[in-house]
């Protein structure tokens, strides 16, 4: 697990863009597993940037998204199609047959089906190249809330109280947000090759510290990140204002021998 710690958001944002971008020229079919959220909004912002003004090419990448509400279509504002759509997949050239959300409209034997075949196609696509995520104040991954089997896969979830107050900003009122999601398991998202964490804020410090330097523990879904061979925390300095060893991590990225020194 590698901590690298920014002066703000945006430079940590870039960093990651960059890495992603590095991973798409050098496999142009690159499977991304894709985060929602506040977190991730200026990571697609600067890859749209790329695509625009660098000629960053995402016609034959294929993506995953990790979760979904159910009980919202696709053209609910607050789903998370619209949130592609509208923050990063409208931007880009990307082919809509090439990206794959959860389907929200969905219930009982029918979630189940899904479920098993979105992992499926997770199979077939080689599995992920790259998954990019947020952590939740309660150190969830995906929906993966604490208590979580670590070894999961794709399945519904119930969100905890913390979560739906957490997300209601993107809804009318607390009372608006969905009780169910389907989510890409803890054991899916291991699978991917590498992993991009990105946390901002004050917020997500007790969440992070616990991830990186606690026990590995259902408690703390994103602990188990410690066991991933590939896996990247982005943080800007209040994420990372409650890790014990903040300057050991900070030392490590600045005495990175050059061929390594990306991020
Ligand atoms: P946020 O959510 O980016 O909106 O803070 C992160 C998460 O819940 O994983």
């Amino acid at each position: 697990m590698e901590v690298i710690i920014s002066a703000d958001p945006e430079s940590a944002s870039s960093r990651a863009a960059k890495h992603i971008a590095r991973l798409v020229r050098t496999k142009p079919e690159a499977v991304l597993g894709l985060a929602t959220g506040s977190t991730p909004l200026l990571l697609y912002k600067e890859l749209i940037r790329m695509h625009r003004n660098e000629g960053l090419d995402f016609s034959r990448v294929r993506t995953f998204n990790l979760d979904e509400y159910l009980g919202l279509a696709p053209s609910h504002p607050a789903s998370y199609h619209q949130f592609m759509w509208k923050n990063f997949f409208d931007h880009i050239n990307i082919n809509p047959a090439r990206t794959h959300i959860p389907n929200g409209l969905l219930s009982g034997e029918d979630v189940t089906k899904f479920c098993a075949s979105y992992e499926e196609e997770i199979r077939l696509a080689g599995g992920m190249d790259l998954q990019i995520l947020g952590i939740g104040s309660d150190g969830h991954i995906g929906f993966n809330e604490p208590g979580s089997s670590l070894a999961s896969r794709t399945r519904i979830k119930t969100l905890t109280r913390r979560t739906r107050s957490d997300n209601a900003r993107f809804f009318r009122s607390e009372n608006d947000v969905p009780h169910h999601v389907i989510t890409m398991g803890i054991g899916t998202i291991m699978e991917a090759k590498e992993v991009l964490l990105l946390a901002f804020g004050e917020s997500k410090a007790t969440a992070v510290a616990g991830a990186v330097e606690g026990p590995i523990t259902a408690s703390n879904p994103a602990s188990i990140l410690q066991m991933h061979p590939a896996a990247k925390f982005h943080l800007d300095e209040s994420a990372a204002s409650r890790l014990e060893k903040h300057d050991y991590y900070r030392w490590v990225f600045e005495q990175k021998p050059p061929w390594q020194a990306d991020a």
